[in-house]
């Protein structure tokens, strides 16, 4: 005879805890709340998650590539329910950007422990290593790797100063050729799900509490390098200067040109640097990485070849030598329909209002999406603020959000 179970219920102050306790966790002398995967504080945070999950009486272990995976057993269906999100931020960064995910999911085991329910399934929590792009200008490092495709070129990526990711990952204790070989077996995952906030400002303006992620945009992302020659600001002629710095600006907004032509469309440019980076000398040398973003495949294809052709157009101009190096590209990511249905049930069964949307943002549900059925929920952004330090989900929200996890964990352990 199994042992009796009371409800299951998710308790808010639990999530409040955590997330101040991470929001503790910040590199001292940065803007917001600034925690980057290859900076030391993420590495205390991911420790603090890895004992919160022993805590809460799981399996825990620390992957090759930095992944912090806890195991709840279940009775022995010898099949998994697995949940996370992540814990790193970008720079200047907000307190609830992957981190209600994190702490989401635990308190979706306290809440099962605390109540003496036992799944059927085993029920996995990742906090994935490194979600926001690096300063080598990639993401979903730990994501990547546990799905196999993290790759040799992949750690061969280099800033400025030809320091590499493999020696980043290294200085924080991931080494890079356990990452490289972190490919997990996730042939026992019957569904991952990733709960998470909007980051934009649909769910607010619709009314809605719940975000039901239809699908993931693409992402194409590139790193421009521009080659003029360094002169005398004051005494060489406008006609003569190869300024790559003019360059590299005209590219800047060739981005957010050919991006402003579709409705659910983006381009940004960031990280822009000019050498020598002196107000009287024309610059030399410029750099910059940039994104496009998009639903569709073929319109980021496009848009890569277009902006390929514009930076040479400002190069030629000028006579200053272009290089566009693309990324491998992203492809839009589909949520399995099936958990989409489940996941709609359990929230209309709550009686919770909800609306079905793109997510814009990058995820690691969308890395996860290609090796196992994924779905994702998201709880509303104040403002649709997010990577800033204005980004805010009332607690009610974040409550209401992982009541609707608990309760897709109980329907998927049945389903
Ligand atoms: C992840 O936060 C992204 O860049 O969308
Ligand atoms: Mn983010
Ligand atoms: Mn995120
Ligand atoms: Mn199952």
């Amino acid at each position: 005879m199994s042992r009796p179970f009371t409800q299951p219920t998710v308790v808010a102050d639990r999530l409040d805890a955590g997330l101040r306790a991470l929001a503790g966790l910040v590199e001292p002398g940065r803007p917001g709340w600034t925690r980057t995967a290859l900076g030391e504080v993420d590495r205390d945070a991911r420790e603090l998650v890895r004992r919160w999950m022993a805590d809460a009486g799981m399996e825990t272990r620390v992957d090759g590539a930095g992944n912090v995976v806890g195991r709840l057993r279940g009775t022995g269906s010898g099949r998994t329910i697995m949940l996370g999100s992540h814990t790193d931020t970008v720079v200047g960064g907000g307190r609830f950007d992957g981190t209600v995910g994190v702490v989401g999911a635990l308190e979706v085991v306290r809440a099962l422990r605390e109540s003496g329910r036992r799944l059927e399934h085993d029920l996995v929590v990742v906090d994935f290593f490194d979600e926001e792009p690096n300063e080598f200008g990639l993401s979903c490092v730990g994501s990547r790797a546990m799905v196999g495709e993290l790759t040799r070129e992949h750690l061969e990526m280099h800033d400025e100063e030809g320091r590499t990711l493999a020696d980043a990952l290294a200085r924080v204790g991931v080494d890079p050729g356990a990452a490289l070989t972190a490919r997990a077996d996730l042939s026992d995952v019957d569904v991952f799900v990733e709960l998470h906030i909007e980051q934009g400002p649909y769910l607010e303006q619709q009314g809605a509490s719940i975000g039901l992620v239809e699908s993931i945009t693409g992402i194409s992302r590139f790193r421009a390098l521009f080659s003029g020659r360094a002169d005398h600001a004051g005494t060489t002629p406008m006609d003569v200067r190869r300024d790559a710095g003019c360059a590299a600006a005209g590219t800047v907004l060739a981005v957010e040109r050919i991006a402003g032509e579709g409705a659910l469309t983006k381009g940004t440019s960031g990280a822009v640097t000019f050498t020598p980076a002196a107000v009287n000398v024309v610059t030399a040398t410029a750099e910059f990485r940039g994104e496009f973003r998009g639903p569709e495949a073929e319109w980021l294809r496009h848009a890569q070849d277009r902006l390929t052709a514009a930076a040479q157009e400002e190069g030629e101009r000028r006579q200053v030598g272009v290089d566009v190096e693309w990324l491998p590209l992203q492809e839009p990511a589909p949520m399995a329909p099936g958990v989409l249905g489940t996941l709609t049930g359990v929230v209309d069964a709550l009686g919770l209002s909800a609306s079905r949307l793109f997510s814009g943002a990058e995820h690691d549900a969308a890395v996860l999406a290609r090796s196992v059925p994924t779905g994702m929920l998201f709880v509303p952004s104040r403002d649709g603020r997010s990577h800033c330090p204005e980004e805010w989900t009332d607690l009610d929200d974040i409550a209401a959000g992982v009541t609707a996890l608990l309760h897709s964990v109980l329907a998927l352990d049945e389903g």
